[in-house]
């Protein structure tokens, strides 16, 4: 189970890749576009983040879900489907995919999974909030655990560095598709995109073949995230190959949403994934545990989001007759209300 995801780095767009005819540059926004169309995932280098920051985050996040639950208990939003704040274990359910298993071979089959996820998650809402909205529920101020002082600090030049990276795959992807550079970019400005770190209790559910999230694609425009401090994330490609994707330190893997497959009618098609306990996991489990610590694996998923009040449809090159029947025009904010309902973090 191996796909071949070589890392594209960002640095000669950032450098002269604005101008038009830089060849590597050139290069890079067709190899974004092509793999992201191909396997649903890129895998990036962006010079611009900072080489401790990682670390940083994830080791914040790992005090964060270490805490008691009655700790986390008040950062909990249940009346707005948990859209900022704690999300604890078992509420979120991937949603039934019996056509999209269906197709796949044996051996690329999902793992079984009956029960809501076992890990817990922090949303913590950034960007620009919209002048008005018809959703204001999905634009929420975001909650700040008060015993966390450096909270706002690391999360703030988390979320700045990868929503910059987000940004510059994004017109990557689309000058690479030939189309101008903000094609898909134009949908995020007021998107009230997501810190979404996943908290998984390996001391809990560590066993080797635990499935931590069930197979599901995520709802929004474009997922990215750095390296784990456990392996675990089992992808899809385009074929229904699967394989467990491996982010080199450093780099940032990026990953297709629905809404990405909704502009493009299709072309790029939101990446299939779950996340599991692994067998190369058990040793440092079990040093962790004999240190007195809890093993947490922790992602360091940022969820960039269309506006919700723009009208996601198939544009540019992809606006095709077929694709346009496909895909219907729908607001941001109604669809990701639709799967919010879908994965039972928002009750009708
Ligand atoms: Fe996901």
């Amino acid at each position: 189970m191996s796909v071949d995801l070589p890392v594209i780095d960002l640095g000669d767009f950032l450098k002269r890749g604005r101008h038009n005819g830089d060849n590597d540059a050139a290069e890079a926004c067709s190899a974004i576009a092509g793999t992201l169309q191909k396997n649903g995932i890129a895998i990036v280098r962006d010079p611009r983040l900072p080489e401790n920051l990682p670390r940083r985050f994830v080791g914040l996040m790992e005090r964060y879900f270490a805490q008691t639950d009655a700790l986390k208990q008040p950062d909990a939003r249940p009346e707005i489907g948990y859209q900022v704040g704690w999300t604890p274990s078992f509420i979120e359910r991937a949603k039934a995919r019996p056509d999209a298993i269906a197709r796949l071979a044996a051996e690329h089959r999902p793992t079984p999974m009956h029960t809501a996820d076992p890990k817990e998650r922090f949303f913590a809402s950034i960007g620009k909030k919209p002048p008005t909205t018809r959703f204001g529920w999905l634009n929420a101020a975001p909650v700040v655990p008060a015993a966390f002082p450096e909270w706002y600090d690391v999360t703030g030049a988390w979320s700045t560095n990868l929503v910059s990276t987000v940004y510059t795959v994004l017109e990557m992807a689309a000058r690479g598709f030939g189309e101008r550079d903000d094609l898909f970019t134009s949908f995020l400005e007021y998107g009230p995109h997501l810190l979404a770190p996943t908290g998984s209790n390996l001391a809990k559910y560590g066993t080797p073949g635990t499935v931590l999230a069930g197979f599901h694609d995520d709802l929004n425009f474009l997922t990215a995230h750095t390296q784990s401090n456990y392996p675990g994330l089992r992808a899809w490609t385009r074929k229904g190959e699967s394989f467990f994707a491996k982010v080199p330190e450093g780099c940032i893997l990026v990953q297709a949403g629905q809404q990405l497959e909704y502009v493009t009618g299709g072309s790029v098609l939101c990446g299939l994934h779950e996340v599991l306990a692994l067998d190369v996991a058990q040793e440092k489990i079990r040093a962790e545990i004999a240190h007195g610590r809890v093993p947490w694996r922790i992602s360091s998923t940022l969820f960039a989001t269309a506006s919700s009040d723009e009208l996601l449809r198939p544009v540019g090159q992809f606006a095709t007759d077929e694709a346009l029947e496909h895909y219907p025009g729908i607001l941001a904010g109604d669809q990701v209300a639709r799967e919010l309902e879908a994965i039972e973090l928002v009750h009708a």
